[in-house]
C-alpha cells in the first residue's frame, strides 16, 4: 500500500436529490472545509440548479457538472437536455452511463457511445460509468463485461481525446449497498482498465485517463480506496449527500484531518 498523497478526483453524484437553496447552502457549508485539499472537487448536480449554483462553485474551485444528457444538440427530444444546454447553464463535465441509467432507463453502450462523443465535442468532460453485476462477477465475466462496455462505450473516441475522459468503475453490487469493493479488487479492476486503454490507445493514454472508484465510498474506506496505485479519484453517491461525510472522504486521503 502507497502511502502517497496524491491529487484525487472526487465527484459528488447527488443523484435525484436537492432542492437549489439546499443545493446553494451545500455549495457555501462546504467550500471553506475544501479550501486547502489537493484534491479536485466535482459536484454532479440535478439540472434544475445548475445556472443557480454555478457561481458559486466557480468561486470555491468546485467543478460543476450533470449526470446525464442527450446526445443531440437539439430536436423533438421532450424532457432531454443536450450537452450545449449543459454547457450554457455552467457544467463543465457530465456522468454518462452510470448504472442506474442503464439498467432503470435501458441505456445501451451504443447510446453512452454516443453522448460521450458529444460531450467531447461540446467540451464537456465525460465520467463514463462502467461495472459488472454480482452474477455477472460470480460466474467469472467480470473482465468481458468491463471490457465490452469499454470497448462500445468508447468506440470512435481516438487516442487524443481519451484524455479529456474520465472513466468510472462501479461495481453494481457495491452502489448503494454500504458493501464497497474490497481495496485490492478496486485496485485490479482498475489496473485491467488501465491495461485495456494502453492496448487500445498507448502507454501516453493510459497515464493520462483518470480512473475513478465508485460503490459505497464512505469516509472510513475513501483513504485505502484512493491509495491503490490505479485509484485516481472517488465518485460518491450517498455519503456526497451531507457536507460533513463527504469533506471527510475529500480530505482524509491526503491527511487532512
Ligand atoms: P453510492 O453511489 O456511493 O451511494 O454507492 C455511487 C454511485 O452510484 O455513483
Amino acid at each position: 500500500m502507497n502511502d502517497v498523497k496524491k491529487a484525487l478526483t472526487v465527484i459528488a453524484n447527488w443523484k435525484m436529490h436537492r432542492t437549489i437553496s439546499e443545493a446553494k447552502k451545500y455549495v457555501t457549508d462546504l467550500a471553506p472545509l475544501i479550501q486547502g485539499s489537493l484534491s479536485q472537487v466535482y459536484l454532479a448536480a440535478p439540472f434544475t440548479m445548475l445556472s443557480e449554483i454555478a457561481p458559486l462553485c466557480r468561486a470555491s474551485n468546485i467543478v460543476l457538472g450533470a449526470q446525464n444528457m442527450n446526445d443531440h444538440d437539439e430536436g423533438a427530444f421532450t424532457g432531454e437536455i443536450s450537452g450545449k444546454m449543459l454547457k450554457d447553464a455552467g457544467a463543465d463535465f457530465v456522468i454518462l452511463g452510470h448504472s442506474e441509467r442503464r439498467t432503470l432507463f435501458h441505456e445501451s453502450n451504443d447510446f453512452v457511445n454516443r453522448k460521450v462523443k458529444k460531450a467531447i465535442d461540446v467540451g464537456l468532460v465525460p465520467v463514463v460509468c462502467i461495472g459488472e453485476t454480482a452474477a455477472e462477477r460470480d460466474s467469472g465475466n467480470t473482465a468481458n463485461v468491463l471490457s465490452y462496455q469499454l470497448r462500445y462505450s468508447l468506440a470512435g473516441v481516438n487516442s487524443e481525446q481519451i484524455g479529456r475522459i474520465m472513466i468510472a468503475y462501479e461495481p453494481l453490487w457495491a452502489i448503494g449497498t454500504q458493501q464497497a469493493a474490497m481495496p485490492a479488487v478496486a485496485q485490479e479492476m482498475h489496473l485491467f482498465c488501465r491495461r485495456y486503454i494502453e492496448d487500445q490507445y498507448g502507454k501516453y493514454a493510459a497515464e493520462k485517463v483518470s480512473i475513478l472508484y465508485g460503490g459505497s465510498v464512505k469516509p472510513d474506506n475513501a483513504k485505502v480506496l484512493s491509495e491503490q496505485k490505479d485509484v485516481d479519484g472517488l465518485l460518491v453517491g450517498g455519503a456526497s449527500l451531507s457536507v460533513e461525510s463527504f469533506e471527510k472522504i475529500v480530505n482524509f486521503p491526503n491527511g487532512i484531518l
